[in-house]
């Protein structure tokens, strides 16, 4: 069985490439224990190089974003073969906090598609804005990931992540986390929809991950009883101690 996923999500942190270059050594403190699972640290761009330098013993290097197309030039924007040529294995696509600065799902299916052709492997976001008593929250889902995937054939499909992100669980305390009986209900549910697509042995290859609050609070129980591969941390990943007790439970599993 491969090992479990985490994916540290640092945004546009920490403010400098020293703090960073802190963080990483206290990090590298537990490199045995990290060395258990499969981590990816997704850093700001202007920090790849060092990051890849100094990560190399507790995991792999990830990118929080990438250009959708490779050769057109964009400015501003950072290819695929960039990515690669740092080192990068692994990026996120989609993220809520991209899709609300105007990115589309059929943007994400692009850039899902460039990643996986550049050997990059994508971990798609996807998650509802809010939740509804009427479940009509479960049917943007569907949409959303039919979208986020559109194009890509069984095999490009099973080599992707895909992180549920509810957004109203983005970035609150650990004990507004999404509750790890509504996230087994999502991660059913996502898998059905990839078999109602896919087939069924597509949608079980899937590795699904979970991203909202996770911490040292609540990272045990979701993954004893939330039915995914890891996780996919946003602020907590900015603090060694939690993201050794995340990991640990990840570990325990
Ligand atoms: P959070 O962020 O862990 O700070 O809630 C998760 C994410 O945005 O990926």
């Amino acid at each position: 069985m491969k090992k479990p996923i985490l994916v540290a999500n640092w945004k546009n942190s920490p403010p400098s490439l020293d703090e960073a270059k802190d963080l990483l050594k206290e990090l590298n403190k537990k490199a045995p224990l990290f060395k258990k699972l499969s981590l990816f640290v997704a850093p700001p761009f202007p920090y790849l190089s060092e990051v890849g330098a100094r990560s190399k013993k507790i995991g792999s290097l990830a990118a929080q974003d990438m250009a959708a197309v490779s050769k057109s030039p964009v400015t501003g924007s950072v290819s695929a073969d960039i990515l690669k040529s740092f080192g990068v294995r692994l990026v996120i696509v989609g993220h809520s906090e991209r899709r609300a600065l105007g990115e589309t799902s059929l943007q994400v299916s692009e850039k899902t598609k460039t990643a996986l052709k550049a050997g990059i492997v994508p971990v798609v976001c996807v998650g509802e804005t809010e939740r509804d008593h009427e479940g009509e929250y479960f049917e943007f889902l569907r949409e959303q990931i039919k979208d986020s995937l559109a194009g890509l054939n069984k095999q490009a499909v099973s080599s992707a992540f895909i992180a549920y992100e509810p957004v109203w669980a983005i970035g609150k305390s650990g004990k507004e986390a999404l509750a790890s009986a509504d996230l087994a209900q999502a991660v059913i549910f996502i898998r059905k929809v990839l078999s109602d697509l896919y087939g069924r042995k597509t949608a079980e290859e899937v590795s699904i991950l979970y991203g909202g609050s996770v911490d040292h609070t609540n990272a045990e129980t979701l993954v004893k009883e939330g039915g995914i591969k890891g996780f996919l941390v946003g602020r907590a990943s900015l603090k060694p101690k939690v993201m050794e007790s995340i990991a640990g439970a990840l570990i325990a599993k």
